[in-house]
């Protein structure tokens, strides 16, 4: 998972994962979820609050521990690896920023590059650069976080997480604190940066237009991380599998979710023939 080998595939194998919780009964969060994740892909997992997204997503990077079945990144059991090395390759944008509120802007980005063994100065002009990749102005490098908007936290989130030239990245509703626009600001950069970089990203959100715009693969997770269906936008919109598919895509509610050719850019319309947002391009 270094910087030049290419990026890996994720699978989940029968992962169940039950919290015994200390004030109350023990939650299953996922129950026997196998899932193959594309290598390169830009893959979403879309669910409602409470389907086990976060659960899922934290088993890859070992931030939670199964209580039966496995992740294999590649062909390799991420039990068996080392958990510190494991959470330095992975990047993992957090579903709050987890920056940290004492260190400048500059030092939250170069901190996994100083934990490998950069020197303070070239994990200092590494950081400057990604703050340039994610279109945040290098004049607020000497900021602390407190002192950004919602969308500049984010996006010194995913510079963070880039720090590392991770070929896998963990992101867990990163734009959800954002207005739309920024948001869409946010959505478009990622998929030119995803096909820049060819990394595996596995990108959370409860909002079926971003997972429409962005995934190349659409995961939608039912009650204990139960797949309700995975394809690309095209095929869920075309095919839902259940009604449960069809009222979480808003198919049942007179919508009529359809397709619209502009330009070749596939516009999803709702029955009155308004946008409702755009399909991701698919490369592949
Ligand atoms: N540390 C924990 N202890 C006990 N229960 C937990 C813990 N973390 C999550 N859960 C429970 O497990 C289930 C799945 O939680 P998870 O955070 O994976 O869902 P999610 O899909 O990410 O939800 P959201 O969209 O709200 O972030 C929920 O019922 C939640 O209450
Ligand atoms: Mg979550």
């Amino acid at each position: 998972m270094s910087s030049t080998s290419r990026a890996p595939s994720v699978r989940f194998e029968h992962l169940t994962k039950i919290y015994s919780g200390r004030s109350d009964h023990p939650t299953v969060a996922v129950q026997d979820v196998t899932l193959s994740i594309t290598a390169g892909s830009l893959t979403v997992l879309v669910g409602s609050s409470g389907s086990g997204k976060t659960t899922l997503l934290r088993s890859v990077n070992r931030m939670v521990t199964p209580t039966s079945g496995r992740v294999l990144i590649d062909d390799h059991d991420v039990s068996e690896l080392d958990a510190v090395k494991l959470r330095r390759t992975i990047g993992y944008v957090m579903q709050e920023s987890g920056l940290l509120p004492h260190k400048r802007v500059i030092d939250n980005i170069a901190i996994v590059p100083r934990l490998n063994g950069a020197t303070k100065a070239s994990a200092r002009e590494r950081a400057l650069e990604l703050m340039t990749v994610v279109g945040l102005d290098q004049r607020l490098a000497t900021r602390f976080p407190a002192e950004l908007s919602g969308g500049q936290q984010q996006r010194v989130g995913v510079a963070r997480a880039l720090a590392a030239n991770p070929r896998l990245m963990l992101m867990d509703e990163p734009f959800g604190a954002v207005d739309p626009i920024v948001r869409s600001d946010l959505q478009r950069e990622l998929r030119q940066l995803q096909d820049q970089l060819g990394i595996t990203i596995l990108f959370v959100t409860h909002d079926i237009a971003e997972a429409l715009a962005l995934g190349d693969q659409i995961v939608v997770l039912a009650e204990r991380g139960r797949i309700a269906q995975q394809g690309t936008g095209a095929e869920l919109i075309a095919q839902p599998a259940d009604e449960f598919v069809a009222d979480f895509l808003g198919l049942g509610a007179g919508r009529d979710l359809h397709l619209q050719d502009s330009d070749g850019t596939q516009l999803v319309m709702d029955a009155d023939g308004r946008p409702i947002g755009r399909l991701s391009g698919h490369r592949r």
